[in-house]
């Protein structure tokens, strides 16, 4: 569950005492402390390392700044050639903060539960590289797309090799899974998915061997079938995604996902209901539990322990039937 940890009033705590975001990303120690609260406090059984997709850009030489209920802003964006000419393609020592908050937090859980590591698809960061932020249209990202799919490649080519660098990192650190997340992947046509988005995914998963990889494409319901040929062994699902139809169109992968995490909304009634019906729709197929995208921050921790604590017991008791 992305972003557990910031439903909690610990990870507000140690957020303020560090003054800012990037603050407690770059210093190791307190993204182990943030990375490990939802374990000890929700009783997750993985952990997610604190970081942000964003560390790709700024190690490329795009800088980010984190703003308070706004969201991630970068002052400078790709315009041009030139400018593309000039980013780095990054190594992981770029990114030693993060792969020292990896190793440390390995060392802090001591084997209790396994850590996860990111990092974004490339489609994903290059559209936060073009538009400077989030967006509704993303017409500027797509403009490229169209105007000049040349130049799109290059920018797409050089992301793609950078978090190969970062991700071979992350295993070396010790991260035991590897989630690659496409928050942007629906707002592409299905042809145009395939040109920008599957193609370095599929590059990122061929150069991963070493853990298993899971990729979550946000929106690409429509892309189902095509990634059930990615060398990956876990595919993400949203909410959008009926269960049953993803069962057949990803025969072979892993699935994770799905709840809504607005269904954490409800009673505990609810949640519990809701967390069942998912799980019985997943039935026997392998299928790691999960909600289909993060945590919204107005969330109640106990709906959070009601859903984990949910996944936990049914597991059990349906298996056991
Ligand atoms: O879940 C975790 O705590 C693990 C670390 C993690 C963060 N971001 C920390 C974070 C992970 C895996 C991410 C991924 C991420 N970051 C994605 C891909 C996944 C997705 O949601 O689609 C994206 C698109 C981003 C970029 C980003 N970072 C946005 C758009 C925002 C602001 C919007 C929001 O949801 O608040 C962030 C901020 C951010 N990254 C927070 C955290 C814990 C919230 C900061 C805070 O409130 O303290």
């Amino acid at each position: 569950m992305r972003q557990a940890g910031r439903i909690l009033p610990e990870y507000r705590k140690v957020r303020e005492s560090a003054g800012d975001f990037k603050t407690l990303v770059t210093t190791p120690e307190l993204a182990t402390e943030v990375t490990i609260q939802p374990v000890d406090i929700l009783g997750v059984d993985a952990a997610i390392i604190f970081s942000d997709i964003l560390v790709i850009p700024e190690a490329m030489g795009l800088t980010y700044e984190m703003e308070e209920k706004k969201g991630p802003v970068f002052p400078k964006v790709i315009q041009s050639a030139a400018d593309i000419h000039n980013l780095r393609i990054a190594q992981a020592e770029d990114l030693q903060y993060v792969l020292d908050a990896i190793k440390l937090t390995k060392a802090e859980l001591n084997g209790r539960v396994p850590l996860i590591g990111f990092a974004g698809a490339p489609w994903t960061i290059f559209s936060y590289m073009i538009e400077g932020g989030g967006s509704k249209t993303f017409s500027k990202a797509k403009k490229m797309l169209y105007t000049n799919p040349a130049l799109a490649h290059q920018l797409l080519d050089k992301i793609t090799q950078s978090t190969i660098n970062y991700l071979k990192g992350q295993i070396v650190a010790g991260a035991d899974l590897l989630q690659i997340f496409d928050s942007w992947a629906g707002i592409l046509s299905p042809e145009q998915y395939d040109e920008f988005s599957l193609r370095y995914i599929r590059k990122i998963c061929e150069a991963i061997d070493e853990v298993p990889v899971t990729v979550f494409a946000k929106g690409a319901f429509f892309a189902r079938e095509t990634m059930n040929l990615l060398p990956c062994k876990v595919v993400g699902l949203d909410w959008n995604m009926d269960i049953q139809e993803s069962i057949k169109m990803l025969p072979n992968k892993v699935l994770q996902g799905n709840l809504d995490p607005c269904a954490l909304y409800g009673t505990l009634d609810d949640v519990r209901r809701e967390t069942k019906r998912m799980l019985d729709a997943f039935g026997t197929h392998p299928h790691i539990a999960n909600l289909g995208h993060g945590l919204y921050p107005d969330t109640e921790v106990d709906k959070v322990k009601c859903f984990i604590d949910t996944v936990k017991e049914y597991s059990v008791t349906s298996k056991l039937k």
